[in-house]
């Protein structure tokens, strides 16, 4: 179109031939230039490991460095090929370690290479991933570590729900009593008087959870329940009751990521990153027009669904953020896996189960693998790196080839999400 354009605006003023093709050559340049400049280098998570969840006896940077070794010895690597390190961390000064980043990296023998931590409440995780991801994507990087840690059950939990408050608009939220247990018993309240949905619908998530997480060597609660278990169990907040909730955890999770080049000269098994969205919401819960949804959940996958060119039917599993039995439900409706106010039914009738339609938490989730939430976002994508890399024993769930991650961080506030394929 351009060039028959310049060739008839040349006819028109009678110019010389050699002036279209220079401005053709030109065009041609500033295009190609854009292209190249347009384009994102593919990132691949090639290793991955994890410390075990629970109550864990080790320091803060002895458990990071477990699951950095791990990560690096998965991926076939040595220290002296990771470029850059990302960690995620909320609460080291409960363990007296702020700053981890360049401790980790001192502690791998790598104290020249720059480090980052990353805090965005239980959300940390993921929203570390994706700022490794993007320098990966834009070529600032080949390879680089992603780790999140996160130890404070030896603080008792009276001071983990004090500490954990401040991740939430404090001055409206924490500061006036509302600990998270709270804020999601109100939103679960909601969900259950708009939808009609039960506590027993919520019992149903724990139930296949912990089912799931009986499955995981790694799992913090590994204990098989029933419904009336769930429905029998302390009162935490009502309608939410001790199994409705994740624990205090503590354990990490790290991956190695790189670009496409790199994984493929390794001649290992890897598993390539084809989206990645962040999303926002109004940090109080009583900003928001709705409660039963979440919509920095929203965004995120959209953005994820756009970039990787699929909708949520083509997603053979996920791992999401549960961190009460209530948020598993709103995270599968507001990631499409279910239209609104369908899901809590759906979850009962067994539609998440490792055998149904879109199976959900593999690992156990939040509710039974843990939660310890600077490394709950990784620790989701170490579950997809195994289930792609055929190390998921009993939990493999069969023939899955693309695979979703969600984590946010207090009710919301902040939220990452990414699609995963699975390289052959
Ligand atoms: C649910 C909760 C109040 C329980 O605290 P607690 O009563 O002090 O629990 P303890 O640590 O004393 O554990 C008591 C028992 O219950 C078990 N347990 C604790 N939390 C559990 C949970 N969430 N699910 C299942 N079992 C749990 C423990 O393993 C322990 O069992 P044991 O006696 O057989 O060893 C606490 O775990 C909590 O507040 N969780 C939510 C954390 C949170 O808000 N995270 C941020 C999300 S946004």
């Amino acid at each position: 179109m351009i060039v028959i354009f310049l060739v008839s605006v040349n006819k028109a003023l009678d110019l010389p031939i050699k002036w279209t093709i220079l401005y053709v050559a030109c065009l041609t340049f500033l295009y190609v230039k854009i292209y190249f400049l347009a384009m994102i280098n593919k990132v691949c998570v090639l290793g991955a490991g994890s410390t075990k969840y629970g109550k864990l006896d080790e320091g803060i940077v002895e458990i990071a460095l477990n699951a950095s070794k791990e990560a690096i010895s998965s991926a076939g690597i040595t220290p002296k090929d990771i470029q850059a390190g990302y960690i995620s961390n909320v609460f080291g000064v409960a363990d007296k370690q702020v700053h981890m980043a360049p401790v980790i990296m001192s502690n791998l023998g790598i104290p020249y290479v720059p480090g980052l931590t990353i805090e965005s409440a239980c959300g940390s995780g993921s929203v570390m991933l994706r700022e490794a991801y993007a320098n990966i994507a834009a070529g600032f990087y080949d390879c680089v570590l992603s780790l999140g840690v996160e130890k404070v059950t030896h603080v008792g939990t009276l001071q983990s729900t004090t500490l954990f408050s401040y991740c939430s608009d404090f001055f409206y939220e924490g500061g006036s009593g509302a600990s998270f247990p709270g804020l999601f018993a109100t939103i679960a309240r909601s969900y259950m008087n708009t939808f009609k949905a039960t506590e027993e619908d919520l019992a149903h998530v724990a139930v296949k959870n912990h089912e799931n997480g009986l499955l995981n060597p790694k799992a913090h609660v590994r204990k098989k329940i029933t419904v009336d278990d769930v429905l029998n169990s302390p009162m935490v907040a009502s309608p939410l009751k001790l199994y409705d909730c994740c624990p205090f955890s503590d354990g990490a999770s790290a991956v190695i990521l790189c670009n496409e080049e790199f994984a493929k000269k390794s001649g290992r098994q890897y598993v390539e990153i084809i989206g990645s969205g962040r999303g926002a919401s109004p940090a109080a819960v009583q900003g928001r027009e709705d409660i039963t949804t979440i919509p920095s959940t929203i965004a995120a996958a959209k953005q994820a669904y756009a970039m990787a060119g699929i909708t949520p039917k083509d997603i053979d599993f996920a791992e999401v953020h549960d961190c009460f039995t209530i948020a598993e439900i709103i995270d599968i409706e507001d990631l499409g896996f279910f239209p609104k106010g369908t899901a809590a039914s759906a979850v009962t009738e067994g539609a998440t189960r490792r055998n149904g339609a879109i199976p959900i938490n593999p690992s156990g989730g939040l509710k039974s693998k843990g939660h310890p939430i600077g490394a709950t976002g990784v620790g989701q994508v170490v579950e997809v790196f195994e289930q792609f890399t055929g190390n998921a024993k009993d939990r493999t769930i069969k023939d899955a080839e693309i695979a979703l991650t969600h984590n946010f961080g207090a009710t919301g506030a902040s939220a990452a999400v990414h699609i995963f394929k699975k390289v052959k």
